[in-house]
């Protein structure tokens, strides 16, 4: 078989390595690809966010699956391009990417479905918006509707942070995405994420994480796109995976259906859990970077498999083969990141890291230059590793880091605090 995987960074990696280590994957091809990935697989350049050029370049290169890894391309329409070529593809439609793609539509799919969430508004003018704020008072959780590269969710401590998000939001901060804005109640619990697969009408759980946002140890600092990551969320017990199916993921598949805009993909739900109940913060459609990482490596060969079950609408007959293991990823970032950083600094020994099904230093942001590689954005590596317990992952996750020279990098020491206790 031969694959094309859409996107470049570190969950692009992941799945590239996955796919690999499947027999049924001949040939790979990754679009855009990095200087990591073009170790392991071809990386061919291409607009990936034009759906027409992705069905041509996959009827040029003979390619039979597509599996799609960012949310830009599933906003803009190409699985839909590659489904009507007649070309398998791992992603959703653009309808069913309105799950990630506009906040109000999954709150107004989450109120017909009966799923619980958080209580929100929905604003299209600044006044009516500043006065729920004023109404409702802090904390409160401020979003640009649309998509927003992560930076669109503002959780205001006071009313005046809000007011000043609304006033960025209205004022075109976000672009399009904030012209219009969803106020919601600020949910307290625990947060992780709950990856599903899901062909339009069966859903099969491929596993739970938990991610670190902030840039600093302790959960401090500023926002980042996720500085690390491990799995399985100990949090996500079977009574609360059980019931987050039940409750969120089933309902919400329903109602997908019962529009005429199937989900087929993953959908990686953000849940916040408190005593024992889970409420859903936020869908993504594809997997979550660094997340992925983790799963990746707990998958293994048999994530290919699952991808083209999905795609085919062969859930119901699927099964995934679970060790009881455990993964952690730390990524290693630019100094600066998430603000100002510099690119073009040497990374050394990479080539000191095992390689194996236990250890793998995935490539987010590097290029290649006088046969070493050096940084070429924020998040750069995620080194990642598999254990018998989460201990055994981190220890050798760490073990990775260490033997990564990269002054001009940081990483936190603390990715897994809250389960490693
Ligand atoms: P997002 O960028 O949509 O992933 O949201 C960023 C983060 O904001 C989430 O991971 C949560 O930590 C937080 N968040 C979003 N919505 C809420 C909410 N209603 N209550 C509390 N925290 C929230
Ligand atoms: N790590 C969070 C995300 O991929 O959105």
């Amino acid at each position: 078989m031969n694959i094309l995987i859409l996107g470049g960074g570190g969950r692009e990696h992941s799945l590239a390595w996955a796919v690999l280590q499947n027999p049924k994957c001949d040939r790979l091809i990754v679009a855009p690809g990095n200087a990591g990935i073009a170790q392991i697989a071809d990386c061919a350049t291409l607009d990936i966010l034009d759906g027409g050029a992705v069905a041509g370049f996959c009827e040029a290169e003979a390619i039979d699956f597509v599996i799609i890894g960012p949310e830009a391309p599933l906003a803009t329409g190409v699985a839909d391009r590659l489904r009507e070529a007649g070309i398998a593809v791992f992603g959703p439609s653009q309808a069913a990417a309105r799950l990630e793609a506009s906040k109000s539509f999954t709150k107004a799919i989450c109120d017909a479905a009966g799923a619980p969430t958080a209580s929100y508004g929905h604003f299209t003018e600044a006044q009516a918006a500043r006065d729920h704020v004023r109404a409702k008072g802090a904390p409160i959780v401020v979003k640009a509707d649309g998509l927003a590269a992560g930076k669109g969710v503002i959780v205001a401590e006071t009313e005046q942070q809000a007011l000043d998000a609304l006033d960025d939001m209205f004022g075109g901060a976000f672009g399009a995405a904030g012209a219009e804005v969803v106020i919601e109640e600020f949910l307290t619990g625990e947060e992780a994420s709950f990856f599903v697969l899901c062909d339009g009408e069966v859903a099969l759980p491929i596993g739970t994480a938990q991610d670190h946002k902030r840039a600093g140890e302790g959960d401090t600092g500023p926002n980042t796109g996720g500085m690390g990551a491990y799995s399985p969320a100990p949090v996500m017990t079977e009574a609360v995976t059980a019931r987050a199916l039940d409750e969120i993921v089933r309902p919400v598949l329903a109602e997908m259906v019962r529009r005429g805009t199937p989900f087929s993909g993953v959908l990686f739900v953000g849940l916040m859990i408190e005593a024992g109940a889970p409420r859903l913060v936020e869908f993504n459609v594809r997997f979550g970077d660094p997340e992925c990482q983790t799963l990746m490596m707990r998958l293994g060969g048999q994530a290919l498999d699952l991808m083209q079950a999905t795609a085919e609408g062969r859930l119901a007959g699927c099964a995934v083969n679970w060790a009881e293991d455990h993964a952690m990823t730390v990524v290693l970032a630019a100094r600066g990141y998430p603000g100002d950083y510099a690119k073009g600094s040497v990374i050394s020994g990479l080539e000191t890291c095992p390689e194996d099904s236990f250890h793998q230093v995935f490539h987010a942001g590097t290029a290649r230059r006088d046969g070493g590689f050096v940084a070429n954005g924020g998040r750069v590596l995620a080194a990642t590793a598999r254990g018998a317990t989460l201990q055994e992952a981190a220890a050798r996750a760490y073990g990775l880091v260490d033997r990564i020279d990269w002054p001009e990098g940081f990483c936190r020491r603390d990715i897994g605090w809250r389960a490693l206790g």
